[in-house]
């Protein structure tokens, strides 16, 4: 039996301080929170594939924004681990996603609200432990310390 979704509610405690970034984590946070509306409404297999492929390309756009930030900033010189460690994580959601996807694909069953409870977990400790930390060091950069 599965926990229907838990929308996420934003608050100032998810934010980076870098405007780009929260911007789009907002925006993840309402697409996940929307798909958890409307598939409690058509819990069809073709409405999870059409949302899980926008949520994907939201994700991997919003990625590369982070990723474009981190070059921008010579993240990987100073802190060549913790980058490392961040793209993983960026990689492991986008794979879980896409796992997601195949199972749609073949006609597997899947239970959409642990998916997107598990997802909505994932974005806040992404969120906390990970783009906070590089949010941190992009403002120190642009305040020139
Ligand atoms: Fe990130």
């Amino acid at each position: 039996m599965s926990t229907p979704y838990q929308p996420l509610i934003w608050n100032d405690g998810y934010a980076t301080g870098v405007v780009e970034i929260d911007e789009q984590h907002m925006i993840l946070v309402h697409t996940l929170n929307e798909a958890g509306s409307k598939l409690s409404r058509d819990a069809s297999p073709e409405l999870f594939k059409q949302i899980t492929q926008d949520l994907l390309s939201y994700a991997l756009y919003h990625f590369d924004t982070e990723e474009e930030l981190m070059q921008e900033y010579g993240y990987a010189e100073e802190t060549d681990e913790a980058m490392n460690r961040h793209l993983e994580q960026h990689r492991g959601f986008s794979a879980k996603v896409l796992a997601v996807r195949e199972s749609l694909k073949s006609g597997l069953p899947v239970a959409a609200d642990d998916i997107l409870n598990f997802l909505n977990t994932w974005l806040v400790n992404h969120i906390l432990n990970t783009d906070k930390r590089l949010g941190a060091f992009i403002i120190a950069k642009r305040s020139g310390w």
